[in-house]
């Protein structure tokens, strides 16, 4: 799987995604030798200081956050390759001069791929622009993709008009959209788990399940991205994404085959089934980090942070219990929960089982012990987790939970390849199957919308302490329920 001649135009070049997560990965795939030899990578960006070294900035960040060891002559390959195109988005001769360096980069056969890296309010005018300059239809015999970063509108409405833009330039198997959780080695392993083993799929259901909990856990707080995450909020930033797309693995039917439409078609299916509880005052909760201590710092809240609009009341915590209304998963709760300044960075699926029906062991000998769960640890620490009960070694019969481990470092020599690595070579090489479709991003905003008007229409959201667990309103929403949240 290397690309064919091809190139890849980065709007938004120096904004923090690009320099994080973009160029380590495009240097990660150079330095793995799955780039074209005539790879061109045209930087676009608003002109900034006077004679601003672009190449210096981007060589400074692949050094601090590509995967792969720093290798000069790799560098220099890739630098070799790339031009800038400075200026105004929304006006004309950004457009024109990018069509000028796309015919100069002759290596590229004309296939190139756009990857819209820029605040979210300018997706409609890059790509009517891209549109109105011809830069959108393929020259004969290559392609052109749009790949457009999350998230992808902000309720149905919003996402059905920027779809319609979008549509409007791009056919459909031209777009790409991005959900880098889709990219994460750990998550396509869901996959793998449930579906190439005999073992486990006998017990993925109601029969044997509990309930379902999915967590992304940051450490971080919002940085210096106030522009963006304020009045978007955790639930549009990360639950109606990649805890969605989390909750459609772990609970999709098997596939026909593994192939991009079959794989779609479970999973619309199955977002299909979600419901929300009846009562949102009960079934979901909203917080927002208020200054506390993390990793022995002092750290601000989130109305202290630079940006941010005085009394808002964007969450940065939001808990969400919903249902998922097939013969499979019939009553059974799925938790989702994320937060940011949590107690740890952790991302995780747990599908926690029932207890067994009796026991023939005296009550004080399970005492101790939980219910089974299969963990899916998505990250850091990645891999999967079995819990059982095992006799503590002793000349009593005390049971305490154990843990069965599967890490990736000690089972494969391979080096697990970064989200967005897999994704841009995916993208080169035209495979949509990482890639979410129209209708799984308008269901799942469909599935998130009544939250937020609920949310908008009763008050502010809980504070919770920087560094806990979140507030204390989400261990009620489960307590009511008898059950607890993992503390990972
Ligand atoms: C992004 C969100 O999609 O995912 C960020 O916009 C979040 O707010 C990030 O921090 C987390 O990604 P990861 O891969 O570090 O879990």
């Amino acid at each position: 799987r290397v690309a064919g001649p091809s190139g890849l135009v980065l709007f938004g070049v120096t904004g923090d995604l690009a320099r994080k997560k973009l160029m380590p990965a495009v240097y990660d795939l150079a330095n793995r030798g799955l780039l074209p030899p005539d790879f061109a990578l045209v930087g676009v960006a608003l002109p900034r200081r006077e004679g601003e070294d672009f190449a210096g900035v981007l060589r400074k960040s692949v050094g601090e956050h590509a995967r792969t060891p720093f290798h000069e002559e790799v560098w220099q390959r890739l630098a070799r390759s790339m031009s800038f195109v400075q200026g105004d988005l929304e006006q004309d001769d950004v457009f024109e001069i990018l069509a000028k360096e796309l015919d100069r980069a002759r290596g590229a056969h004309g296939n190139f791929a756009f990857y819209l890296s820029v605040p979210p309010a300018l997706f409609p005018s890059v790509v009517r622009q891209l549109g109105r300059h011809g830069l959108a239809r393929p020259p004969e015999g290559s392609w052109r993709r749009a790949v457009i970063e999350k998230p992808f509108g902000r309720d149905l409405e919003s996402a059905r008009e920027l779809d319609s833009v979008v549509h409007g330039a791009f056919a459909p198997e031209q777009v790409f959209r991005i959900d880098h959780y889709l990219g994460k080695e750990t998550v396509q392993n869901i996959l793998a788990l449930r579906f190439a083993n005999q073992m486990f799929e006998p017990i993925w259901n109601r029969n044997h399940v509990d309930h379902v909990q999915i967590t992304m856990a940051e450490e971080i707080g919002i940085g210096g991205r106030a522009g963006y995450y304020d009045g978007i909020g955790a639930a549009r930033d990360v639950i109606q994404n990649h805890l969605l797309q989390l909750l459609a693995l772990t609970a999709m039917e098997e596939p026909a085959a593994f192939e991009p439409g079959a794989l779609v078609a479970e999973k619309v299916k199955v977002l299909n089934a979600v419901r929300l509880p009846a009562d949102l005052s009960t079934g979901t909760v909203r917080g927002q980090y208020a200054a506390g201590r993390q990793g022995g710092e002092k750290v601000v809240g989130y109305l202290e942070e630079a940006g941010v609009r005085s009394g808002s009341r964007t969450d940065t915590y939001a808990a969400i219990k919903v249902g998922v209304d097939t013969r499979r998963w019939a009553g059974v709760p799925f938790y989702l929960r994320t937060g940011k300044r949590l107690g740890r960075r952790v991302t995780e699926v747990a599908v926690v089982f029932r207890r067994a029906p009796r026991s023939p062991f005296a009550p004080a000998a399970t005492e101790e012990l939980g219910q089974n769960a299969i963990v899916v640890r998505v990250q850091p620490d990645e891999g999967i987790t079995v819990r059982f009960g095992s006799k503590a070694p002793g000349p009593t019969m005390d049971i305490r939970d154990v843990s069965m481990d599967f890490t990736y470092g000690t089972a494969f020599t391979e080096s697990c390849p970064g989200a967005y690595e897999r994704l841009v070579l995916d993208v080169l090489l035209g495979d949509a199957g990482l890639f979410p479709c129209t209708a799984e991003v308008e269901r799942c905003w469909e599935i998130l919308d009544p939250v937020e008007r609920h949310w908008d229409a009763h008050g502010a959201p809980a504070p919770y302490a920087a560094g806990s667990w979140g507030p204390a309103e989400a261990d009620e929403l489960l307590a009511r329920d008898g059950r607890s949240w993992r503390r990972p």
